[in-house]
């Protein structure tokens, strides 16, 4: 991805990017973007979130019945959502479920809302169950790096109403460690500033084991990779990085 690699500006892009009302995302080229599907080529996402959004709609059998609505948004779209729905649904419900432009990750190419086929689809809630094939796409997400990023009760922390519909691209092993302990975007990477600047969380994913830390800055003399070992760089838009090491 866009800077998955130590070469680009970690800090400022990757799979981890926190986007919210207090860590809006900085004004940026858009990230190389991909369709959703081949019925859906309008709706786009980041070249790798899509691939692996992909997968997980054929994994669960998906794909007459899930529909990508909204995927990368550039800020004006984002701009004019906000004034839609501001004007047609009012301010306490906008701020509930649509970010302000310049803090919506939906700027980031990286998060997705999903919705049952029907023949109407609302653009700012669609209905996403918990049942069928759509529940069988929410119990597989974190297997191919996705993760419910409003779920109910985390109001407080993400700052949005639960949204059932909205995913996000974090990455594998990111989202199995999110998605087990039950914590949030906010929440994960607070973990990892607080306790794994120095040793690494150890995580199994699959077949493979990550080693997980974070570094409160971007450091260039970050030394390559061992041979054998692959790594992957993502900044958290709030300054840190997270290198995500695995053999
Ligand atoms: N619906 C989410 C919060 C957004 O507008 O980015
Ligand atoms: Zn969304």
């Amino acid at each position: 991805m866009r800077a998955g690699t130590d070469r680009a500006l970690p800090a400022a892009a990757g799979a981890l990017l926190l986007v919210n009302a207090a860590h809006p995302l900085p004004d940026s080229a858009p990230p190389e973007l991909a369709g959703t599907g081949p019925r859906w080529p309008e709706v786009k996402l980041e070249r790798r979130a899509a691939g692996l959004l992909r997968a997980c709609i054929r994994a669960v059998g998906g794909q007459d019945v899930i529909v990508p609505v909204s995927g990368w948004r550039s800020r004006a779209e984002q701009q004019a959502i906000w004034d839609e729905t501001l004007k047609t649904e009012g301010e306490p419900f906008t701020r509930q479920y649509v970010a302000r432009p310049g803090c919506s990750e939906h700027e980031t190419g990286l998060a997705i809302d999903l919705g049952r086929a029907a023949e109407t689809i609302d653009f700012i809630r669609p209905d996403f169950p918990a049942y069928g094939v759509w529940g069988a796409f929410r119990r597989r997400a974190a297997e191919f790096g996705f993760v419910l990023r409003y779920p109910a009760g985390k109001e407080a922390v993400t700052g949005i109403a639960h949204e059932p519909w909205h995913f996000r691209y974090v990455g594998i092993p990111h989202a199995a460690v999110m998605a087990e302990r039950g914590l949030v975007l906010e929440e994960y990477l607070a973990l990892l500033r607080r306790a794994h600047t120095r040793t690494p969380l150890q995580v199994r994913a699959g077949a493979r084991c990550f080693q997980i830390l974070f570094r409160p800055a971007w450091d260039a003399s970050l030394p390559p990779p061992e041979r054998g070992t692959y790594r992957q760089v993502s900044g958290d838009n709030c300054g840190g990085v997270v290198i995500t090491t695995w053999k």
